[in-house]
């Protein structure tokens, strides 16, 4: 297959360990026979840096031309730290997912076995936890009006849904807890917001056409707390766009590091590949960032397309690299030297010679 796949390794760990991800299918690329080109462009701080603008149109135009987009990580504290600062580098992701039209985000959370005792929760708690958060990625309070007063003292952020971007994530959800343990909740905060109501009648007049599906709600501040005590109750999660991005960073705790949950954002024309960990900026540049989850990232890549034998691949590379602790810092207490790029060395030749690699 020949894909044409554009890299947006963007700001602090995120070119670190987007390098790992492309290493990771270039590999696979030559061992399967494909041919997979990768065309590098400028989104977030760096951008900003060099053209002033979070999204330049050079990155629009290389990301419409792709197959797909791999994405690494935006953000810098010195933005973080001015609330002042009219571009962000968060403009840049958020501006691509809007061009891009990537209204369904997919994130996977699943306990290794190898890894219960790296999250700080109980292992028997965690244990078989696999859910599926389906996160709506292009509307709600993320891309409402944002508005200051001119006095500077009052901040005003808007909420809106409708009904067609609830349907088309809903459907999305549906059909895929069909194919797993047919439980989906929605999360919302239906008590409170008028959204949150349309989400349910819209949620609630689409389940009869799943008869198998099992539909409940859940308050989100309800969810935060079920999804720590008892994470193995969920299937698919289905909610809106800033709950989602609360509860998948919540969710990481149970996967031991947010540096292992990989994410896929569909939309009708486009989609894009991206860890959910932020640009991590102390940590760039040292070695020490957890590339797993840009790497897993490849693997959704792999499955968007179909190629299965490839994507499991580089799953078993990823089980085996942490089953034998060769894992960066964040998870590993038995070896105190491996780097992010070691990491992605011994994927790669998992890749390359799957029945003989062992650390060396
Ligand atoms: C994520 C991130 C982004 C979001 C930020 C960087 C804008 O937290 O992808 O989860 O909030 O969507």
């Amino acid at each position: 297959m020949k894909l044409n796949i554009a890299v947006l390794p963007g700001d602090g760990i995120g070119p670190e360990v987007t390098a790992q991800a492309v290493k990771v299918l270039k590999a696979i690329a030559m061992d399967f026979n494909h041919i997979f080109t990768f065309n590098h462009a400028l989104v977030g701080a760096c951008a900003i840096d060099k053209t002033g603008n979070a999204l330049p149109d050079e990155t629009i135009a290389i990301c419409k031309n792709a197959d797909a987009v791999l994405f690494g990580a935006i953000g810098r504290t010195s933005f973080d730290l001015d609330p002042n600062a009219k571009i962000r580098p968060e403009q840049g992701l958020l501006g691509i997912r809007k061009e891009l039209g990537l209204h369904t985000n997919i994130r996977p959370v699943i306990a290794y076995d190898d890894l219960l005792t790296k999250s700080s929760l109980k292992v028997k708690q965690i244990k078989d936890v696999n859910i599926l958060i389906y996160r709506e990625l292009t509307g709600g309070i993320y891309f409402g009006d944002h508005t200051l007063s001119e006095d500077g003292n009052t901040a005003t952020d808007t909420c809106t849904y409708n009904r067609f971007e609830i349907e088309r994530i809903a459907h999305a959800a549906f059909k895929a807890a069909q194919s797993r343990k047919n439980k989906i909740t929605l999360v919302d905060k239906a008590n409170v917001l008028e959204s949150s109501r349309l989400w349910r009648r819209i949620v609630q007049e689409i389940a009869p056409q799943y008869p198998n599906v099992k539909l409940r709600y859940m308050y989100i501040d309800n969810a935060a707390m079920e999804l720590i005590i008892n994470p193995r109750q969920f299937d698919v999660i289905l909610t809106e766009n800033m709950f989602g991005d609360i509860l998948s960073e919540e969710a990481s705790v149970i996967v031991g590091s947010i540096g292992l949950l990989a994410s896929t954002s569909i939309g009708d024309k486009y989609a894009m590949f991206e860890p959910i960990h932020g640009a991590y900026t102390k940590a760039a540049n040292k070695g020490i960032a957890n590339p797993i989850a840009s790497i897993l990232s490849a693997a959704m890549l792999l499955d968007h397309f179909g190629l299965d034998e490839e994507a499991s691949r580089v799953r078993e590379g990823v089980d085996k690299s942490l089953k034998l602790h060769i894992t960066t810092p964040d998870l590993n207490t038995k070896y105190d030297n491996i780097s992010t790029t070691k990491v992605g060395d011994f994927i790669e030749d998992f890749i390359n010679h799957p029945d003989e690699t062992n650390l060396n």
